[in-house]
């Protein structure tokens, strides 16, 4: 399966999935990268590895020579992309992307949703709010994308444990190992097409063979 991957950060998701690939625990081939940031730590490890990077969308200092959303979507299916993956990728995906690629694009968040989501919760604060709510677990959740931040619908989750004295970056440090784990475990059952959509629109991961 082909597959684009989103970034706006250091991409250790994404670098992970690609070492997947080159592993062939993985049954994919990440053909684009696209960020909103030209600079960042997945652009360049996408550079340095040959995979084409494209930015998207473009910064307000270059207003009038970034795609569109629909040319966006008209690239992604000239590279022939059967899955999106968003991968610390912090701009809203546009609504034409969403409704071009249903059931396609999955996101990972650094909590367990439904709780500790949704607009202006990410990064450091996501791991804030868990602490400061006294949960005693807290880790990733992989979703399917819809058209608002965080709601899609729950496709795998992996419980981290919260330590009483955690500080932020100590949780979100655990919480990344898990989502490395778990983001590689999913693209290589959706590569795989191991995904049930039960009777009532909750998509399960079969086990292999
Ligand atoms: C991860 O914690 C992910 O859950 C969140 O952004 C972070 C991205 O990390 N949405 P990386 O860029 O993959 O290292």
């Amino acid at each position: 399966k082909k597959l684009a991957v989103f970034v706006s950060g250091g991409g250790s998701n994404f670098k992970k999935i690609h070492e997947g690939c080159s592993v062939g625990s993985v049954h994919g081939d990440v053909v684009l990268l696209v960020t909103n940031n030209k600079d960042c730590g997945g652009a360049e490890y996408a550079r340095s590895n040959g995979i084409p990077v494209l930015v998207f969308p473009k910064g307000r200092r270059e207003p009038s020579d970034g795609l569109s959303s629909t040319e966006l979507v008209d690239v992604l299916r000239e590279y022939g992309v059967d899955f999106v993956l968003l991968a610390g990728y912090l701009k809203l995906i546009p609504v034409e992307l969403v409704q071009a690629f249903p059931k396609r694009i999955l996101n990972i968040h650094p909590a367990l949703l439904p709780a500790f989501g949704g607009k202006g919760l990410y990064g450091e604060r996501v791991h804030k709010a868990v602490l400061a709510s006294g949960a005693r677990y807290s880790g990733p959740t992989i979703h399917f994308v819809d058209e608002e931040y965080d709601s899609g619908r729950i496709l795998a989750q992996s419980a981290v444990r919260v330590n009483a004295n955690d500080t932020p970056e100590e949780l979100a440090k655990r919480v990344l190992r898990e989502e490395h784990k778990l983001y590689v475990e999913v693209v290589a059952a959706i590569c795989e097409e191991r995904i049930k959509w039960r009777e009532d629109g909750v998509p399960l991961i079969q086990s292999k063979g």
